[in-house]
């Protein structure tokens, strides 16, 4: 049931669920290959999770749910289109759909019977990668909207949202044209994709056209950062926590952690020996300082810089790349950032960043690659209700 979908002026909701940011958008697209933001919306679950030390698939799965109907409210209003009025449809159909689950039944369904259908032509949903409990909510969600609206879905992976998201100018929110020049990017580049879930690098040969040239072989360097916090005493996420105080600390001879894979001559990433010395380093005493937890972050943070600096620099050579895309949680990093930008000036290419909201997960970056689909007509292929599922480990370019 794929089918090509229209181009312009058209209104994308875009749900993302893939982890633990419940996050909802609505876009217009624009005549020009360029789109107005009319809502963007994300309730993160952090505080949830932080009791646990990490992400709790089921606990993501009930919060999403329970945050689902708040946020579609909200998005609705901001980008007026909600109307009450009563709306009826087979309710079957979406018992069906939502089969065990209960929450989203007694929320979505009531809310559905009592606005009348908003003028939205498309939902973009997040596929995969992610926790597939989590992610089952979003795709969902978007198949009931789908039937009692009689809208497509256009299935999305995140990867490429986060990818995707470098292309909001600064004051996303409030220009009329959101996007920044699509016809000012030169191919192939490079994508170093950094998040808690993920670290790859991809060719980009041309928008939607991806290739993985490498990936971490274990731990993802958001998830070793986050172990690495939690090695220092840091709450979940530890990442901004460790890089926050990397800042205060200094490099010293005695603290010195490997570089893994740095001259393995191919793109491939390894951060679970980094992490394993880093909690031998920390055991090795009793105790440690304020400062020598600043020192230890800093002598961490290093290390997977110059790992991340050193393989995308290859990558660019190997590949000719006439630039390089940093996207992904990690992203937010400062450090990185800078080292990543010294190294593209080397080679005077642009280095093109998600904006600082836009970093972590969002579903803006949902909708704008569902948008990013439309403007690159042939490819944008919606599916009906009963055509998508949710894809745990999804891969781009695939
Ligand atoms: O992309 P994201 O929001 O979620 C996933 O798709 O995984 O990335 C979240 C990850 C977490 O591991 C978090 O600790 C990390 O990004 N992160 C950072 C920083 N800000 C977020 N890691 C290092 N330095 C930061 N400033
Ligand atoms: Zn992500």
């Amino acid at each position: 049931m794929i089918k090509l979908s229209y181009t312009r002026d058209m209104n994308i909701l875009g749900i993302e669920t893939s982890c633990d940011e419940t996050a909802l958008s609505i876009i217009n697209t624009k005549e020009k290959d360029n789109i107005e933001v009319l809502s963007n919306l994300v309730i993160s679950q952090i505080a949830t999770h932080a009791h646990y030390g990490g992400v709790f698939p089921a606990l993501a799965k009930r919060e999403h749910a329970k945050n689902i109907v708040p946020l579609l409210t909200q998005a609705l209003k901001e980008a007026h289109m909600y109307e009450v009025g009563e709306h009826s449809f087979d309710e079957a159909v979406c018992h069906e759909i939502l089969g065990k689950d209960q929450e989203l039944k007694d929320t979505l369904i009531p809310f559905l019977k009592s606005i009348k259908k908003p003028k939205l032509d498309m939902i973009a949903v997040t596929e995969g990668p992610g926790l597939a409990p989590a992610l089952w909510v979003g795709v969902n969600c978007a198949r009931v909207l789908s039937y009692v609206w009689d809208i497509d879905i256009l299935p999305v992976n995140h990867m490429e949202g986060h990818i995707s998201s470098i292309l909001l100018k600064e004051n996303y929110m409030n220009e009329k044209e959101a996007l920044l020049d699509l016809g000012s990017f030169t191919f192939p580049m490079i994508a170093l994709l950094i998040s808690g879930g993920h670290t790859q690098l991809i060719l980009v040969n041309n928008w939607m056209e991806y290739e993985i040239i490498g990936e971490t072989l274990d731990d993802a360097v958001g998830e070793a950062f986050d172990k690495v916090g939690r090695m220092l005493g840091m709450e979940y996420p530890g990442g901004p926590k460790v890089s926050q105080a990397a800042q205060q600390g200094k490099l010293r001879e005695d603290i010195i952690f490997p570089r893994p894979m740095l001259h393995s001559q191919d793109f491939r990433f390894s951060f679970s020996g980094l992490k394993t010395a880093v909690r031998y380093f920390i055991q090795d005493k009793e105790t440690h300082s304020e400062q020598d937890i600043a020192d230890i972050a800093r002598a961490f943070e290093e290390a997977v810089t110059e790992v991340l600096v050193h393989k995308t620099r290859s990558a660019i050579i190997t590949h000719g790349a006439q630039g390089l895309i940093v996207a992904g949680g990690v992203s937010a990093n400062t450090y990185i950032q800078k080292a990543l930008r010294r190294m593209v000036e080397e080679f005077d290419l642009p280095l093109y960043l998600p904006e600082k909201k836009l970093c972590g997960d969002n579903s803006l970056m949902i909708s704008t690659t569902a948008a990013l689909h439309s403007f690159v007509t042939e490819k944008c292929k919606t599916v009906r209700y009963d055509n998508i599922q949710a894809q745990a480990n999804l891969r781009l370019g695939h």
